[in-house]
């Protein structure tokens, strides 16, 4: 029923419970989970719960704010993870400005790094963009990548629209549920659903009623049911729509 497009099941906060929870998804109606890698450890995290669980796939790649330990090495490894037949993207990767971790010019060289990377390998890239919404699109279009997801998107409406033209799904989570996501809600009103994905981003950003709690997939159905409720149609019909979208993007 549930596609889940991104968590990161190798976060510490799923220590204690990690297998007792994993288990139990697909009784809960999630059918596949990406886990989207945030630096090299977590993406060979990733990888292991892939070869653990069939539903799990994963996305190797280095996030912005974990720049620390980079260099061709590690570009290298990931271009490894990435040949895992359960490896399904590069990601999360892309520019955060809101934190500015890492110089924003230092961001930018391994951004487009690992775009070409994704490009060389004919797989999409899980993009990360906080308030760097107009450079991160220009690096995009720019590398020719030409498939992926804009995760968690906060974004104008206009610059959905040009990644969707571009080829890009637009990757809604629990942000949606939030009293002050008007923006948001805007964009999943306005956007087609055939170009929409589903998301926690477990272990954060829980959506209401559960917010400030540790997240995880089986939240989905509260995205899925505000995601109904803006477009007019049922929750099954956005279920059902989510997964074909995420299984066309992915598999
Ligand atoms: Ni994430």
């Amino acid at each position: 029923m549930y596609f889940e497009s991104h968590a990161h099941y190798d976060d510490e906060q799923f220590q204690q419970d990690r297998q007792t929870l994993l288990q139990c998804l697909p009784q809960c109606g999630i059918d596949f989970v990406i886990n989207s890698g945030s630096d090299l450890k977590s993406s060979y995290i990733g990888k292991e719960l892939s070869e653990q669980y069939d539903y799990i796939y994963f996305a190797a790649g280095v996030h912005p704010h974990e720049l620390y330990d980079i260099n061709e090495n590690v570009i290298q490894q990931i271009r490894q993870l990435a040949e895992h037949k359960k490896c399904v993207a590069i990601g999360e990767i892309g520019l955060d400005y809101h934190y500015d971790t890492f110089p924003r010019e230092i961001q930018k060289y391994w951004f487009e790094k690992q775009l070409l990377l994704s490009k060389s390998l004919h797989i999409p890239v899980i993009i990360h963009s906080r308030e760097a919404s107009q450079d991160c699109f220009d690096i995009i279009k720019k590398s020719g990548v030409e498939k992926g997801v804009i995760h968690c998107y906060s974004g104008s409406l206009e610059m959905a629209e040009e990644y969707v033209k571009m080829g890009f799904l637009i990757g809604i989570g629990g942000v949606l549920t939030f009293p002050n996501a008007k923006k948001l809600v805007e964009v999943a009103k306005k956007i087609s659903l055939e170009h929409i994905l589903i998301e926690t981003d477990s272990p954060y950003l829980s959506p209401v009623p559960n917010r400030g709690k540790r997240n995880d997939s089986r939240n989905l159905e509260f995205i899925v049911k505000k995601l109904a409720e803006i477009k007019g149609g049922s929750p099954t019909d956005v279920a059902n729509a989510t997964l074909e979208n995420g299984k066309k993007l992915f598999f």
